[in-house]
């Protein structure tokens, strides 16, 4: 069971719809286990945006890999937080994850990711990465394995360049990002009951 209150908000940018279909695909996985989710668009950093995380107990943080990190537009997020962070550390204890979406298979995707958590660890947040063994990565395997392109610290996908977000990134790659949304959902839930608890 799933705690009902757990609440999930998913931060993110997305240039031209790539990144923005594994936030939903994310958001999805939450709210299939009892979890609530909103997508909070970081394109306007609008007090409406800064409510909504400060009310959540769970932030995913999503951008395409723009140049082996984050987009800017994330980038300008993370910097006007620090008005969060010098507020007591306004994050401390929610939890963290991330997703991140870039072109080639690895297209240093990793850099987004590790990026995403040194950010969190700055705000005292508590990162969550992927449970899911590496996919596609022996003979056998095939493209459509959860986590087919083998992170553990959060979600990637691949979008091929000339394909619109309505094809781009493929479906196995929404499905790791669902699987990571499940995860958060589920861990801010026990987090939440230990916190009750104490
Ligand atoms: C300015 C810029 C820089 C990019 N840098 C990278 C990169 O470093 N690695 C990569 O694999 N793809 C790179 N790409 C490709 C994007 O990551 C890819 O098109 C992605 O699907 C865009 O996601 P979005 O539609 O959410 O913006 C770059 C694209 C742009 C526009």
């Amino acid at each position: 069971m799933s705690h009902p209150s757990a609440r999930i908000a998913i931060a993110f940018h997305s240039g031209y719809g790539h990144t923005a279909k594994q936030a939903e695909a994310v958001a999805a996985g939450a709210l299939s286990v009892g979890a609530t989710a909103e997508l909070v668009a970081l394109d306007e950093l609008t007090d409406d945006v800064w409510a909504t995380l400060a009310a959540a107990d769970a932030i995913v943080f999503g951008a395409p890999t723009y140049m082996g990190s984050p987009s800017a537009v994330f980038k300008a997020f993370a910097e006007a937080s620090s008005k969060v962070w010098g507020d007591d550390l306004g994050w401390r204890d929610k939890i963290a994850a991330g997703f991140t979406n870039s072109k080639a298979m690895s297209g240093d995707k990793l850099n987004s990711l590790v990026d995403f958590a040194v950010f969190a660890a700055q705000h005292g947040m508590i990162w969550v990465g992927l449970d899911i063994y590496p996919g596609w990565s022996d003979s056998t395997a095939s493209i459509e394995d959860l986590n087919r392109l083998g992170s553990w610290l959060g979600a990637m996908a691949q979008s091929d360049a000339d394909l619109s977000a309505e094809k781009a990134p493929p479906a196995t790659d929404l499905r790791t990002a669902h699987a990571l949304g499940v995860r958060v959902a589920t861990v801010t839930q026990r987090h939440l009951r230990g916190a009750l608890a104490a």
